[in-house]
């Protein structure tokens, strides 16, 4: 037993050791004094439009405001209804609220997904949207979502904040939808040193909503069109997401390896331990490797205790949280995820961890099963 860190879920001390290019990039920048909007962000959004294979990408300060930015830009506001599963993080729900709009949360299946079928379930006259989540860097078929979409006649909005470099049916997240939001936030795929994200779209009008809005509704220096906010994304974080998105693919091949070695090993170790299942239709991000337990919190402590960083994503579905019963919702509403939130379990599966770390990882839960 040790207290000292052996498998760290924590990268980032080793995703910047080295941040000569950046500072270069930064040099660059700050002999322009272009600090606001400008060049260095413009250049960025060019590269990332045509990496996910997208017309039109805006970057904003974080990827919550990228979910409210887009979803202002849709028109859903008071009245409205957001179907939205119910395994999220606090920020596809709060984005939903913060434009006035009521959740409906939906049920997820044995991949951590939405369940499309749930989804289903749950329309009324008042649904306006879907908000399918790439939930810790897989995705929903968004096929499936977008045929449902079609027969009931609702936008789509896709929260693909994890799901940078995924792939679905050969396309990235967020371009099946009417609009796309990522973040890039630290723990995220394509991480800026802060805060940060992006909306992508096809649709012109919207792409020019949005680009007023983000910025005071301004059209010059001395008129605005519409009110609008700050929700720039800072130049400095632009010139560090050019740089990590040069290095992503590989990053992610990576992180897809080590998926592959979990799943093999601890999906052979029998019935208390269930790996999800994948889909050859969609490589994933990585963004968090879970797995489900029995007797998972027996299972973190000793990942723990071993130096194993283990964590929970997330012991509490929102629909049980203290806004998710005000909205109406209570314990057995949601079966799946409720089932899954006892027994998830996250471990570090990180670009950076080495071979021995992670059969260190598959070891410590092995050894964990074998005291039982
Ligand atoms: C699924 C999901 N949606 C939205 C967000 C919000 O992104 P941000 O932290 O950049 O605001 C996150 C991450 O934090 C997330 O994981």
């Amino acid at each position: 037993m040790s207290d000292a860190i052996r498998v760290p879920y924590n990268y980032l001390p080793m995703q910047f050791a080295d941040y000569s290019e950046i500072a270069a990039g930064w040099d660059a920048l700050i002999k322009t004094a272009d600090f606001t909007l400008g060049a260095f962000m413009e250049k960025f959004e060019s590269e990332f439009a045509d990496y996910i294979g997208s017309p039109h990408c805006l970057a904003t300060n974080n990827g919550t405001d990228a979910l409210i930015l887009a979803l202002k830009a849709l028109g859903i506001g008071p009245g409205d209804e957001v179907i939205t599963p119910c395994n999220s993080f606090y920020a596809t729900t709060g984005a939903i609220v913060a434009v006035g709009a009521t959740p409906i949360f939906c049920d997820v299946d044995e991949r951590f997904q939405a369940d499309v079928d749930d989804m289903d379930r749950r329309v009324t006259p008042r649904t306006k949207a879907l908000l399918p989540v790439h939930w810790a860097g897989a995705s929903p078929d968004m096929v499936k979502v977008m045929d449902l979409a079609q027969s009931h006649g609702l936008l789509v909005l896709e929260d693909a904040c994890m799901a940078i470099g995924g792939k679905v049916h050969g396309q990235s997240p967020g371009t099946f939808g009417d609009m796309g939001a990522f973040s890039m936030h630290p723990l995220k795929t394509l991480n800026v040193m802060g805060d940060g994200g992006m909306v992508i779209t096809k649709d012109d009008d919207g792409m020019r909503w949005m680009l007023q809005y983000r910025n005071h509704g301004m059209v010059d220096r001395d008129h605005i069109d519409i009110w609008g906010v700050n929700m720039r994304l800072q130049p400095l974080q632009a010139v560090v997401a050019s740089h990590m998105l040069t290095s992503l693919d590989e990053r992610l091949a990576r992180r897809r390896e080590i998926q592959r070695t979990y799943d093999e090993h601890l999906g052979a170790l029998g019935p208390s331990i269930v790996v999800p299942p994948r889909a050859d239709w969609n490589p994933e991000t990585v963004s968090l490797y879970m797995f489900q337990a029995d007797n998972r919190d027996d299972l973190i402590a000793h990942l723990v205790a071993n130096g194993v960083e283990a964590k929970v994503h997330y012991p509490v579905p929102l629909h049980l949280q203290k806004p998710g019963h005000e909205l109406g919702y209570g314990p057995g509403d949601m079966p799946g995820a409720e089932a899954q939130a006892d027994r998830l379990v996250t471990l570090p599966a990180h670009e950076y961890l080495t071979e021995l770390q992670v059969e260190l990882a598959m070891g410590v839960v092995e050894d964990a099963l074998a005291r039982r």
